[in-house]
């Protein structure tokens, strides 16, 4: 599939950009306040007691911060950050060599903390509780344990499954913090923060046009405002004006809530193809040709989000907002309020 100018998982032109506009202290980080505040309260704490910080699980959609988030606090508690991820740790061995690596109440944040392998994770139990590993030596009846102790550390583990992070894992972690989607007034907060620090000319209305349709999501958000620069100083005199944002915005087949074809194409399969349904994830996956887990990563979170789709015990629901949104007609409504009736005699 092509890019999408609004796919929430990061794309190969993003990262220097992201670099560059990512907020290094707590102050500059906009927005998900109650995250803010209970990291304020812990850091002061850890700082208090010269102890590292607890460790830390993070969860909510892609694109809303969470490598950002361990950065930021990196920076405040005055650490280094070593940041990897779930899938690149596929050894044992190679989680080892990271944790004996790590400065003395320095920051591991392991992205895509569900997909650690099992016999990686039991690397990590000890390691989390007793900073310690242990490390078997020999084979057989002769083979010893030895426990090699670690600096002390956090672990900030990020994931966009909460459910799917093993209970063991999970109950290790001294708090756990969930992203939420960023509002329109947030999304323009950090857009209008990002376009000073590129020296762009613009209108906060131009701002708050993207901000519309970022899908709750700063990296969206970002992403946009680059598209839109470059349309403002091709098109225009490089002003970024409402006008203007709109414009560029509907050259991107993005819609209004910050949709695109791929969203519409979502929709429609469930509306046109099971008549709404409820459907199960599978067959929708299959009847638009994506993965089951693009599907309820990328795409569900933000249709539900914006009340179009409802997961039900018996699969996912068009709600009648979506059909609204894609100006079609609800059926169903009038077919269930008719259905039910009995024939006049039968009520006798
Ligand atoms: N970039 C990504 N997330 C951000 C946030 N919460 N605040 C400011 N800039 C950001």
């Amino acid at each position: 599939m092509d890019e999408r100018v609004v796919d929430q998982n990061v794309q190969h032109d993003d990262s220097p950009f992201d670099r560059t506009l990512r907020p290094k202290s707590l102050s500059d980080y906009i927005g998900q306040p109650k995250v803010k505040d209970s990291l304020e309260i812990g850091m002061e704490a850890a700082k208090l007691r010269s102890e590292p910080l607890e460790h830390l699980l993070v969860y909510g959609p892609p694109g809303l911060g969470k490598t950002t988030l361990a950065l930021v606090v990196g920076h405040e508690m005055d650490v280094p950050v070593k940041v990897t991820s779930g899938p690149a740790i596929e050894r044992p061995g190679d989680l080892a060599a990271i944790l004996t690596s790590l400065d003395e109440n320095g920051i591991l944040f392991i992205d895509e903390i569900h997909r650690l392998s099992r016999v990686v994770e039991e690397v990590l139990y000890p390691a989390i509780e007793d900073f310690a590993i242990d490390i078997v030596i020999g084979k057989g009846p002769t083979s010893r344990s030895l426990r090699l102790n670690l600096k002390p550390f956090t672990l900030i583990g990020a994931t966009t499954r909460f459910a799917m992070v093993s209970a063991p894992l999970r109950d290790r972690f001294g708090s756990v913090h969930r992203l939420e989607f960023y509002d329109n007034d947030a999304l323009k907060e950090i857009l209008i923060r990002s376009a000073e620090l590129l020296n762009l000319n613009f209108h906060d209305e131009g701002l708050y046009e993207i901000a519309m349709r970022s899908r709750g999501t700063p990296r969206v958000a970002n992403r946009l405002l680059r598209r839109v620069r470059d349309f403002a100083e091709v098109k225009a005199d490089g002003v970024i004006t409402g006008e203007i944002a709109n414009e560029a915005l509907l050259r991107l087949e993005v819609d209004n809530l910050g949709l695109d074809n791929v969203d519409h194409k979502v929709l429609r399969a469930i509306i046109e193809k099971f008549n709404g349904g409820p459907v199960g994830i599978d067959t929708i996956a299959a009847s638009i040709s994506e993965e089951a887990d693009t599907v309820m990563d990328v795409y569900e979170p933000y249709l539900m989000q914006v009340g179009f789709l409802e997961r039900t015990s018996r699969g996912r629901l068009a709600t009648s907002l979506a059909y609204k949104h894609l100006g079609l007609n609800d059926l169903r409504t009038t077919q269930s309020s008719k259905s039910p009736q009995l024939p006049l005699e039968n009520l006798e």
